[in-house]
């Protein structure tokens, strides 16, 4: 494993969007290399953290991080979906998730998440325990599924045309390996539109219905502010459109009061309001960040307060 796993992202937005208290319980659900797990644990000395994180490569990183606080944490190979199983009775202070890829991930050619690594095996699991590949995917999918999941989750407006070609290719030989999917990505776009990026939201599309990324998340996040403390803090950190979309319409939701028309004198529909949103519009990584880390720049960082027991 390199040096650096993974660099947080929006560190300091995180951690001031989170107000640590003392003795505070915190959930980090997508450890990743531990970078905003360890500034919980050192920015508030008698914080108390549960993190967890599907890939065994991420615990093992983690674990390593924060042995300096060694008895104030426990590290969980699990979905964060699968909270309830991983978290105590106690109400949390704070959880964050923090989607997407880790650098780790994108870097270790042998996990096929690339598309610049041209011999890496088309795989794209987060958890190398899970049986769905990329290249089920690819090779497998019926053309109208693979179509929609282009369209859908890479927003790609060439999703007919690159659809078309991988299904030509795979009937005479599967596609095997990253580099593969790539050229079959270029060759079906107009020759203006071909650059070193262009399969980026193919590859994207492909990773997200791999590793189900965007299924159970709303109810995952309405079920996470449940478990909070009253003035516990929600922090979502989101890197593609659609994640946001569903992170802001949960908050704004759960932010909601009484939706009864003022005509009505007694409230009928039972709403109550369960979250303060502290971000009305996300939080986006400041210019010094973005040009420091690239992989700031499409982040979005959503803050909520639960505001009752
Ligand atoms: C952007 S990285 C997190 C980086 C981390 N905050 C840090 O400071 O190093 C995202 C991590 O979330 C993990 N992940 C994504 N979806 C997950 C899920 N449903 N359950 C558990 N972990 C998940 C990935 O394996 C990856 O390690």
């Amino acid at each position: 494993m390199g040096a650096e796993y993974h660099r947080p992202v929006m560190l300091e937005e995180v951690i001031s969007g989170l107000r640590l208290v003392p003795n505070g319980l915190y959930f980090d659900a997508t450890v990743g290399g531990g970078g905003h797990s360890y500034a919980i644990l050192e920015r508030e000395p008698t914080a108390r953290l549960i993190a967890t994180d599907k890939d065994g490569d991420a615990i093992e990183a983690a674990g390593k991080r924060l042995a300096p606080f060694e008895g104030r944490f426990r590290l969980v190979r699990a979905d964060y979906k699968a909270y309830e199983q991983v978290l105590p009775e106690e109400k949390l202070d704070g959880f964050l998730i923090d989607l997407g890829i880790s650098s780790h991930q994108i870097d270790d050619p042998s996990r096929g998440f690339s598309y610049r690594t041209d011999d890496a095996p088309l795989d794209m699991r987060m958890d190398r325990r899970s049986a769905l590949t990329a290249d089920d995917v690819v090779n497998r999918y019926p053309p109208a599924e693979l179509r929609r999941i282009l369209r859908d989750y890479g927003e790609e407006t060439f999703a007919n045309s690159i659809v078309k070609n991988i299904v030509r290719l795979r009937e005479k030989k599967p596609l095997a390996t990253c580099g593969e999917l790539r050229r079959a990505v270029e060759e079906a776009l107009p020759p203006a539109k071909r650059s070193a990026a262009c399969a980026r939201q193919t590859f994207q599309a492909i990773r997200i219905e791999v590793n189900g990324e965007l299924d159970g998340l709303e109810g995952c996040l309405r079920g996470l502010v449940g478990r909070l403390k009253k003035h516990g803090r929600a922090c979502v950190l989101t890197f593609h459109s659609l994640e946001d979309r569903i992170v802001k319409n949960v908050f704004r939701d759960l932010s909601t009061a009484c939706i009864c028309p003022k005509s009505i004198p007694v409230c009928v529909c039972g709403r109550r309001q369960v979250v303060e949103e502290i971000t009305r519009k996300p939080l986006v990584a400041s210019r010094q960040e973005q040009r420091e880390n690239s992989r700031s720049i499409c982040a979005k960082l959503r803050i909520a307060e639960k505001i009752v027991e």
